[in-house]
């Protein structure tokens, strides 16, 4: 259990390193409108953090990955490859995922982004999906089993009609991309870890608007619904502290603080 403890030294890098991922999808914000390639938009994130923050893209290389971010587009669950012949438009629905290394110390995090007027339905699948990570996050402290993460997480989605991507879970992560312990985002009573002050893990959940079955692509990377439904996902880094969490790649526009306690 205790290697899934950050040191004072390691938390002080992962809050660095988080601040820079929250930055990258603050910088690019006014790039994702209609007629941009998903490969411009790849560009601009590496250009700014290999250049303005002196960091590098985890995802780059990443078990061969091709690009530095991802983008994944209306049925593209998660893993999108930027390319130049995607071009976003009105009405789409885009995740953009970052990974970034500062000082060996990893950190992740992704948004929707919705290009022009979108339908209903998307509004509506971006809002529960985001929801669904604020509520799992306003429950993290010391002694909560991980598994009332992912309860929480599929009953909220469920009881709005969407379903929950079962095959891809939110992860530790410090000074590798993937660590222990796995946050799945459905309800697993069998996961025995409980919360401890100093953790750091991402909440990831990947809601889709049908069927939560999914299919990875020729590619060897997209994976997209089964359905071709929507689906959409939100994903922090956040810290375990005394009476809540931290959220390490807060950004400055969110509707939930950075800090959050359960202390009352
Ligand atoms: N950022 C993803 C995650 O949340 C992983 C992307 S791996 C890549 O865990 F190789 F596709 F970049
Ligand atoms: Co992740
Ligand atoms: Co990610």
């Amino acid at each position: 259990m205790n290697y899934m403890i950050k040191k004072p030294t390691e938390i002080k890098k992962m809050r660095i390193s988080g601040k820079i991922a929250a930055e990258v999808l603050e910088m690019i914000e006014k790039y994702v409108r209609p007629n941009i390639s998903t490969e411009d938009i790849n560009q601009i994130c590496h250009d700014y953090i290999i250049h303005e923050k002196k960091a590098i893209s985890a995802c780059l290389g990443y078990h061969g990955f091709p690009k530095s971010i991802c983008t994944s587009i209306n049925d593209v669950v998660c893993h999108g490859i930027p390319n130049k012949k995607k071009i976003l438009k009105e009405g789409d629905i885009v995740n953009i995922d970052i990974t970034i290394i500062k000082d060996n110390y990893h950190s992740d995090t992704s948004k929707m982004f919705l290009i022009g007027e979108t339908s209903i339905l998307s509004k509506r699948l971006c809002t529960i999906a985001q929801e669904s990570l604020y509520r799992s996050l306003k429950l993290v402290q010391p002694g909560i089993p991980l598994y009332k993460i992912g309860e929480t997480i599929q009953n909220y989605v469920e009881n709005n009609n969407f379903s929950v991507v079962k095959e891809y879970c939110g992860h530790g992560i410090g000074r590798n991309f993937h660590e222990e312990p796995h946050i799945l985002h459905y309800k697993n009573k069998d996961n025995n870890i409980v919360l401890k002050k100093d953790m750091i893990f991402t909440i990831e959940p990947m809601i889709n608007s049908g069927n939560p079955q999914v299919r990875c692509m020729k590619d060897g990377w997209t994976v997209k619904t089964k359905d071709r439904s929507l689906s959409a996902q939100y994903e922090h880094t956040i810290l375990v502290t005394e009476y809540g969490c931290e959220i390490l790649t807060w950004r400055k526009n969110e509707k939930i603080c950075q800090k959050l306690s359960n202390k009352n």
